[in-house]
C-alpha cells in the first residue's frame, strides 16, 4: 500500500489468487489503518471478486479483521431480490458475509426487488443516513472492470455515467440484469481508496484503454474517469489482463510494480 502519492498504484501479478491474496492485504491494511473506529467498503459484483470474498472469510484474514467496526456497502446491484443468482449481494452472502461475524444492521443492501429507481432512492438515503449530506466517505470501494470498461453499473455512453450530483442512481445495463443502481461518479471519487480488480485476457485491452486514458478523451471508458479528488486508486490485475500494460504511457504516471 503505497500512501507517497496520488498516483494510481498498478500491481501485476501472475494469477487471479495472488490478485484475490493483495486486494485482500491491501483491504484489511486499510481497515486497520482507518483513523475512526467504523471501516465502511462497497463491494462488486461480477465473477472477480468471489475468491477475494473467500479469502477475506477465512484466516489469516478473517480474525484480523474487526467485523464489529465494519460496514458493507454494495457499488452497484441489479434489480433482483436478495436470493437471485444475479445478485451482488448473493455473491457477497455466499462467499463471505455467511462465514463472519458481522451483525445485519452493519450490511447494507440495496433492495434490488424493489426496482431500480425505488431501490436507488432508498440506498441513497441509507447512504445519507450514515454519511450525513455529503456524498457517502466509502473507505474502500472495490471495482472490476467490464470488457467495455464499465464500473459498477456504469455503462459507456450511458446516463448515469453523466450523475454529478447524486450518490446513487438507476442505470440500464447492455445485457441482462439490464436494470441496475450504481454509485456514481461523484460518490466512487469520494471514496479514500479505489481497488480495482482485473483479471483474464479478455480485460487486457480494457485495461490497457484505462490506463492510457487521455482525460480531455470525451470517450475515455468509464473506469478512467475514476480519479478520487482526495483518495487512493490501486489497480490489481494479473498478467493476463496486464498483458498490454508494460511500456503503456500511463495516465498519470503510475508506477507498475510487478510482484
Ligand atoms: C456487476 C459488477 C460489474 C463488474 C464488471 C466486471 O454488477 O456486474 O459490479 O461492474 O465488476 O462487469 O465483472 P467480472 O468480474 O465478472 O469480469
Amino acid at each position: 500500500m503505497d500512501e507517497s502519492t496520488t498516483e494510481p498504484e498498478i500491481v501485476i501479478l501472475p494469477d487471479a489468487e495472488s490478485v484475490a491474496r493483495v486486494a485482500a492485504t491491501l483491504i484489511v491494511a486499510s481497515a486497520e489503518a482507518a483513523w475512526s473506529d467504523e471501516f465502511s467498503i462497497a463491494l462488486a459484483g461480477g465473477d472477480t471478486p468471489g475468491l477475494l470474498y473467500e479469502i477475506l472469510a477465512t484466516e489469516p484474514y478473517v480474525s484480523r479483521i474487526r467485523w464489529d467496526r465494519w460496514r458493507v456497502w454494495w457499488g452497484d446491484e441489479r434489480a433482483v431480490g436478495p436470493d437471485a443468482p444475479e445478485s451482488n449481494y448473493a455473491l457477497a452472502r455466499e462467499r463471505l458475509l455467511q462465514y463472519v461475524p458481522i451483525s445485519a444492521d452493519r450490511v447494507h443492501r440495496i433492495h434490488g426487488e424493489k426496482g431500480a429507481a425505488v431501490a436507488a432512492r432508498a440506498y441513497d438515503t441509507e447512504l445519507h443516513r450514515h454519511f450525513g449530506a455529503r456524498l457517502p466517505l466509502m473507505d474502500v470501494v472495490l471495482l472490476g472492470i467490464g470488457e467495455d470498461g464499465h464500473i459498477a453499473s456504469l455503462f459507456p455512453g450511458s446516463q448515469a455515467l453523466e450523475e454529478k450530483n447524486l450518490a446513487v442512481v438507476h442505470s440500464l445495463a447492455a445485457h441482462p440484469p439490464r436494470e441496475r443502481v450504481t454509485l456514481t461518479l461523484p460518490a466512487i471519487n469520494a471514496a479514500r481508496r479505489v481497488v480495482f480488480i482485473v483479471t483474464g485476457r479478455n480485460k487486457a485491452h480494457a485495461l490497457r484503454a484505462v490506463i492510457a486514458a487521455d482525460q480531455e478523451d470525451a470517450q475515455q471508458p468509464p473506469a478512467a474517469l475514476v480519479r478520487p479528488e482526495n483518495g487512493y486508486v490501486h489497480f490489481i490485475v494479473d498478467e493476463a489482463a496486464g498483458l498490454f500494460l508494460t511500456g503503456v504511457p500511463a495516465r498519470e504516471s503510475p508506477r507498475t510494480a510487478h510482484t
